[in-house]
């Protein structure tokens, strides 16, 4: 079934997380697999928000494998712990880099990246993979974005 996902974009940032977070619970409920989820959560983050690019990448043994996305292509093999993804993985916690060009070994798959936030989903104390999101903004991400990616990540348990 389709949803409605045009948010409006006058709303504050975290009244769109809010509205998100509903409508990927409304997107997954019902859906068991994985791919689609990811994509349509993947669409959903970019349409609301208009970052530069969103995208999951799944931990395969010690690489990372380009997932669903929206924008730009990119590198599709990431060994950990390389760039800010592999990061993530080895410290399985979330990572702001308010400027990529500060983050030491930060692959460019896009110069217009400029800011990025990487987060985990872990089971059982591994990771299975990692949301990434890049804003053509410097210093573009906070707490607040974590906290929601964080909760529309949870939503994966209900895959
Ligand atoms: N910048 C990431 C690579 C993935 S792309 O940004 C889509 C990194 O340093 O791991």
């Amino acid at each position: 079934m389709a949803h409605q996902t045009s948010i409006d974009p006058n709303l504050s940032r975290e009244e769109k997380y809010k509205l998100a977070l509903e409508q990927v619970k409304a997107l997954v409920e019902g859906e068991t697999d994985l791919i689609a989820n990811m994509a349509n959560i993947a669409a959903l983050i970019k349409e609301t928000f208009g970052f530069h690019w969103v995208g999951f990448y799944r931990l395969i043994g010690d690489e990372l494998v380009l997932g669903p996305f929206q924008g730009p292509v990119a590198c599709t093999r990431i060994k950990v712990p390389n760039g800010v993804c592999g990061t993530c993985v080895d410290r399985k916690a979330a990572i702001i880099v308010p400027n990529v060009e500060e983050f030491p070994g930060h692959i460019a798959c896009s110069p217009y990246s400029k800011s990025e936030i990487v987060l985990p989903y872990l089971e059982n104390g591994k990771v299975l993979f990692i949301l990434d999101v890049d804003s053509a903004q410097l210093n573009d991400f906070s707490k607040l974005d974590k906290m929601y990616l964080d909760k529309i990540m949870q939503q994966s348990n209900k895959f």
